[in-house]
Formats: structure tokens, sequence, C-alpha cells
């Protein structure tokens, strides 16, 4: 039996990156091929033993419950028309998680979106997957993370190794090895300037042990003026440990417009209907490019 029930899913941020596709409709509901982002998440999280699903959301989220609610209309005019397959998809949809929506009144960071969580996790350990952070893996990227949280009993971030040249985009983690893919953390940094401490990322799944809300209600806005979880999570790291996981699988940054197209490719790829379509033109415009 896993440990952790509960998911935190913060989706509340602006999405600028995406403007003006997300001036109405939020981010993390953008479709790899035909499935919003924000349901791979919510599938890893249940494919990881989770229950409670808690997503922290802005303003125009209101798409995003609807999107894991029972659509009456919708449901009821498939069943009318026969077209059975459909409506078991969307009807199974609804009954993937129980869900609770948080509002985070204003986007102050993810550190902040995370404290939002804090009624509705109470004194259990529980995960944070991001909403726009795609993992591609044979076993789920949260529950790998909770497998590690089983081993040790100490909060666990997900890391993978970037380019140098990168690591000014992330949050970088350093400390000594304790196990084929493990690290215990004894520095993390939010998005180093200069001489980051190593090459390994933090990538958005964490499995965290409640305690880190003290840890976020003191600390103060730092890069970019947000309340950074990175902050929350060097001081977790010092006070009572935090563990690295090199974890195994694909990222997709779908919160990124390549990462995004990236991502659509790749899932796209993995579909029968649409692969020898796909490829073709991948050839085509390929070879036209060459010329
Ligand atoms: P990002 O920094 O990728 O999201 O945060 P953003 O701020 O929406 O992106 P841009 O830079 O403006 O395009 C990672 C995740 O954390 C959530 C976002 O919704 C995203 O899923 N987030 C971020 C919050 O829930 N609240 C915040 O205050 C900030």
């Amino acid at each position: 039996m896993s440990s952790v029930k509960k998911c935190v899913v913060p989706a509340a941020g602006l999405g600028t990156r995406f403007l003006p596709a997300t001036k109405a409709v939020p981010k993390e509901m953008l479709p790899i091929v035909d499935i919003p982002t924000i349901q791979y998440i919510v599938e890893e999280a249940v494919a990881a033993g989770v229950e409670n699903v808690i997503l922290i959301q802005g303003r125009y989220k209101a798409a995003i419950e609807d999107h894991f609610d029972i659509s009456y209309e919708l449901e009821r005019t498939l069943k009318e028309r026969g077209k059975n397959k459909e409506f078991e998809a969307l009807h199974r949809i609804a009954n993937l998680a129980s869900l609770t929506a948080i509002r985070q009144k204003e986007p102050l960071g993810l550190g902040h979106a995370v404290r939002c969580a804090e009624q509705a996790i109470g004194n259990e350990p529980f995960a944070v997957a991001l909403g726009d952070d795609l993992i591609d893996a044979q076993v789920p990227g949260i529950k790998q993370l909770v497998d590690c949280y089983d081993r040790h009993k100490k909060g666990v971030v997900a890391l993978m190794r970037v380019p140098e040249s990168q690591t000014h985009l992330y949050g970088i983690a350093a400390g000594p090895k304790i196990g084929e893919r493990e690290i215990r953390i004894d520095h993390v940094v939010e998005k180093p300037k200069k001489d980051a401490p190593s090459n390994l990322a933090v990538i958005g799944r964490y499995v965290l042990p409640s305690k880190i809300f003290l840890m976020l209600k003191s600390i103060k806005p730092g890069v970019g003026g947000e309340i950074q979880l990175t902050d929350g999570l060097a001081e977790l790291a010092r006070v009572d440990g935090l563990i690295g996981y090199e974890f195994e699988g694909v990222r997709h940054d779908a919160g990124d417009r390549l990462g995004y197209l990236e991502a659509n490719i790749a899932y796209a790829l993995k579909r029968p209907e649409l692969h020898d379509g796909l490829i073709d033109y991948m050839k085509k415009t390929l070879a036209a490019e060459k010329k």
C-alpha cells in the first residue's frame, strides 16, 4: 500500500509564455494531441496510488474542474447516438480521482501555490506534480518518487541532468551519492546565474512531508519576487534531510513552446493511427528544409 494518498497539482500560473492562447484557457488544458496536459498528470498520480488530487487553480481555471467533472449533456448525447466508446472514455475521466480545487488568489510563486494546500493535506506526506511537466516513463514518475520516499522516509525531489548551459533555467541540487539514482541533497538553489553546484535540475515531481508547510510559511520572496518552492526545499534539506532521485523516463516541459511541440510529436508517434502519417510529413518537411 502506498503511503502517499494525496497529490497537489499547482495550475494557477499565468502561462505568459503561451499568450494569447492562455488568455482565457489555462495552460494546463492545452492538449497533447487530444488529451489536456493536466489529464496526463492526474492519470500519473492515480497510477501511483493517489486517491485525492488537490488542484491549485487561478482565476480562469474553471475549465480544469469541468474537465474532471461529469458532463451530463455531452454524456447523454453520446449515449443517445450510440457512441459508447466515446461515452466510456469521458465518463472514466470524471471518475479518475476525487478532486479538491483550491484557489490561489494571486500567482505569488510555486512555493505559495503549494502552501495553499496546507489544510487539504493535514499531517501526511504528499506528492506535488506540476501541471505542465510531463514524464513519460514505464513506472509513473510519481510512483518512482513514492517508492524512494518509502525507502528513506524523507522528502524526495525528481532530478534530471541538464547541459551546463541550461542550469540557470532550473532549480539545481547537489550532494553526495547514496544510491544508484539517489543523492542526499545538501545544496539546492533556484536558477543559479553562475557557479551552479551541479547539473542536476529539479523537475516538477516531489514527495514531501507536511513539515514543508512550516518552511514555506517562513521564507521570503526569492528569484523573480516569487515565493520559491526551491527555497522551502533548501530549508527542508537542512532541517530534515531531502533526497534527490534521478528518475527513469523522458520529461517534456509542456509549459514551454518548444517543449510543448516536442511533446505533441512524441505522444502522437505513440498513436498507431497517427504514426505513419506524421513520419511521412516529417520526412517531407526535413527533405524540403535541406534543399
Ligand atoms: P511556471 O513558472 O512554469 O508557470 O510554473 P507560469 O508562471 O504559468 O508560466 P509562464 O512563465 O508565465 O509561462 C510551474 C507550475 O506552477 C504553477 C503553474 O501553473 C505551472 O503549472 N504555478 C506557478 C502556480 O500554480 N502558481 C504560481 O504562483 C506559479
